[in-house]
């Protein structure tokens, strides 16, 4: 039996998830892929043969929505490794979209079922696993910026990723006595398949958006993941990390949009609000020499 940490990572297929099976196995861990994708599951064992490392990978096919499928996908960990490090509840679908008034309610349990059962069941069992064993252990969650905000995306996706990151934090605070980590990660806009024809739009979003000038990509996700599945987050729980390239920090823009930020029309100066004291423009950005005071802003 192998003396590598051991993760489970679902939703490894593609994107995210395929992102940080490599970053795994880089970082010497054993990887169980899990995902209801077989075809693009055997291609990710194909590449992983020829990186030289099929011994370090098991492919199990798995909808994390049916229960029986995850408990056999995280058991696997110990049957083939030997032991279970961290479950990484990944796969993740845009699920139901349009308008409110139309949805239908197959498609808004179709989401829910993938997005916040598959994380309860992979918690679920991941628990058992990492209790039974004694040794603690790391659960790492995906929500989104849907789940902060009302605009990033379908009503039904931004809700269940937002009773995701909750969830991952009332996990963290039950499982924290058995030294069970529980964290989640929020990715902004990242480049992948499950953006569909969005994709084509994303350089235009970085412009309008994201302050970050770089397109958001799978290993800047994985990186942040495998940082909270490892030991270097290890005083880390119920945290919810945003990757995101800034758009969270930016928030609405309101100043670029309306104009309200002297900032974005090349001022620089002190605003003293309704203080009766003087609003003072010390210069134009564009041109650095001109002095301006202006009163009552
Ligand atoms: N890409 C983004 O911009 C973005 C933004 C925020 C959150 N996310 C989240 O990141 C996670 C990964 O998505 P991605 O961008 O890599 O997309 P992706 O489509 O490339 O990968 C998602 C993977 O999940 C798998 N999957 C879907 N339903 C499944 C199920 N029932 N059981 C098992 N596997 C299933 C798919 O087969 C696919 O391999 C998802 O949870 C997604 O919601 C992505």
């Amino acid at each position: 039996m192998s003396e590598r940490s051991v993760a489970v990572v679902t939703g490894a297929a593609s994107g995210i998830g395929r992102e940080t099976v490599d970053q795994l196995l880089t970082e010497g861990w054993n990887v169980v892929a899990a995902d209801v994708n077989s075809h693009n599951g055997e291609r990710l064992l194909s590449e992983v043969d020829a990186a030289c490392l099929p011994d370090r990978v098991e492919f199990v096919r798995t909808d994390v929505s049916d229960e029986a499928q995850v408990e056999a996908a995280i058991n696997r960990a110990p049957e083939r490794f030997g032991r279970l490090d961290s479950v990484i509840n990944n796969a993740g679908v845009g699920g139901a979209f349009g308008p409110v008034t139309e949805l239908e309610v197959e498609d808004w349990d179709y989401t829910f079922a993938v997005v916040t059962r598959g994380v309860f069941l992979g918690t679920k069992y991941a628990a058992r696993v990492l209790k039974e064993a004694g040794h603690g252990g790391t659960i790492v969650n995906t929500g989104s910026l849907a789940g902060i905000s009302g605009g990033a995306g379908p009503q039904a996706y931004s809700a269940a990723k937002a009773a995701v990151i909750n969830f991952t934090r009332a996990t963290a605070v039950e499982l924290a006595q058995w030294r069970i980590r529980v964290n989640s990660v929020s990715p902004g806009f990242i480049l992948t398949p499950i953006l569909g024809s969005g994709g084509r739009h994303i350089e235009r979003l970085q412009e309008d958006i994201q302050p970050w000038p770089e397109t958001g990509r799978p290993h800047h996700v994985a990186s942040v993941i495998c940082f909270l599945a490892g030991p270097a987050s290890s005083f880390v729980t119920g945290e919810s990390i945003n990757v995101d390239g800034g758009v969270t920090a930016a928030g609405p823009r309101v100043g670029d949009t309306v104009g309200g930020d002297p900032a974005a029309r090349g001022l620089v100066g002190v605003a003293r609000g309704s203080t009766g004291h003087e609003s003072v423009v010390h210069r134009r950005i564009d041109r650095p020499d001109s002095a301006v005071v202006q009163r009552g802003t």
